[in-house]
């Protein structure tokens, strides 16, 4: 048997082709979720299915004690997008944000000792592993695992969160929209006073864009438009396309505090995954899919705004709130009208459909939902 970690799980995928998935009967499924925000170029995508069968035939891993070229050529395009200055590769979100964290602790204990406490902020969510999950301030996740990281504080407002940066902070650790959290857009005056503030204490800005990078939100990564200048940001879900990945990026004063040996992981980088990462990138980049998620994306938001209230997001990243039960809501959306959603809160919907969809594809959307309504 399989740990009940993930309660009961009804539906079986088989196959996907694109923005559909099909289950064991061959019924379909508009995939409005991408495996969590997961499957940027949908499913089967012909160039991603090609890049990782060569890969999977010529070498598929062989450990960070060697060099793997396919790393440097990501590095290279994700410094060019983010301006930040290195790269270090991991295999998901819970591992780039615990990475995250201890290189801000360890950049802390070389540049200014003392300073260890880690900030994150209410209706955060940041993974599962110890200290992501210690920043991660929800009760049900946390209960029964403590005693968690010391050090790690969550205030219970914004305005707590501005006012407990002082000389003891290492850094602070924020969602530029928070999508576990509901998809709630943290307001971008916001994030740039904590920045300020952050900056006069020379701690750190980590921007978890986990689930708002690489594309998600219309821009490659979300907190260009909030006008941020973080020193790391940490990568995963979208960026591999489904073949787990994750990556930190950090600026280099910040990145070289990781000396030989200080860190690191088994399959972090390795040639598979970053033969999907690569692909991934360069088919957003060619396919001018950051243009069209904001096209497309702000066609699902006219959608949802006719029908729900308290939608927001950004891109291809939207939530809403419903006045029923939003399991019940999910559940009737996946079994009366083929369209896959997931629920962020007891009243919140969220839809992070794959980055390739498309005009009539949210039509389609449209057309199930008021089965529905
Ligand atoms: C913002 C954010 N950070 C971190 C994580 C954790 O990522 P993973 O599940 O790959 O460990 C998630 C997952 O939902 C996330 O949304």
């Amino acid at each position: 048997m399989l740990f009940q970690n993930y309660g009961s799980r009804e539906l079986t995928i088989v196959r996907g082709q694109g923005v559909w998935l099909y289950d064991e009967q061959g019924r379909d499924y508009l995939d409005m979720t991408a495996g969590i925000a997961v499957t940027s170029l949908g499913h089967a995508h012909p160039r991603l299915v090609e890049a990782i069968s060569h890969q999977a035939a010529t070498l598929l891993h062989c450990s960070n004690l060697y060099q793997i070229p396919q790393q440097e050529e990501v590095a290279k395009k994700l410094i060019e997008f983010s301006g930040l200055d290195a790269a270090f590769f991991c295999n998901s979100g819970a591992e780039a944000n615990e990475a995250a964290l201890k290189l801000a602790r360890r950049y802390a204990s070389t540049q200014h000792a003392e300073k260890t406490i880690l900030l994150s902020l209410p209706g955060a969510f940041h993974g599962r592993t110890y200290g992501a999950l210690s920043v991660t301030p929800k009760p049900a996740y946390q209960e029964g695992f403590g005693p968690l990281l010391p050090d790690c504080h969550t205030p219970t407002s914004f305005e707590e969160v501005l006012s407990s940066v002082n000389s003891d902070t290492a850094a602070c650790i924020v969602e530029v929209i928070q999508g576990e959290g509901g998809v709630q857009p943290v307001p971008h005056e916001f994030l740039q006073e904590l920045q300020k503030r952050l900056k006069a204490v020379h701690a750190l800005l980590i921007v978890d864009e986990v689930q708002t990078g690489i594309g998600r939100t219309g821009d490659w990564f979300a907190f260009r438009s909030a006008g941020l200048d973080p020193d790391i940001v940490t990568l995963a879900k979208g960026l591999g396309g489904g073949v787990p990945v994750g990556a930190v990026l950090a600026k280099q004063e910040v990145a070289k505090t990781f000396t030989a040996g200080s860190h690191g992981t088994t399959f972090g980088g390795n040639p598979l995954a970053m033969s999907a990462a690569k692909t991934v990138l360069e088919e957003i980049e060619k396919g001018n899919l950051l243009e069209q998620v904001r096209r497309v994306g702000d066609k699902v938001r006219q959608f949802l705004e006719e029908h729900f209230t308290q939608v927001s997001g950004q891109g291809l990243m939207w939530g809403f709130t419903i006045s029923e039960d939003a399991r019940n809501f999910v559940k009737n959306a996946q079994e009366v009208a083929g369209v896959l959603m997931t629920a962020v809160g007891e009243n919140r919907i969220r839809v992070v459909p794959p980055l390739i969809l498309e005009e009539e594809d949210v039509d389609e959307f449209a057309k199930r939902i008021y089965t529905i309504l």
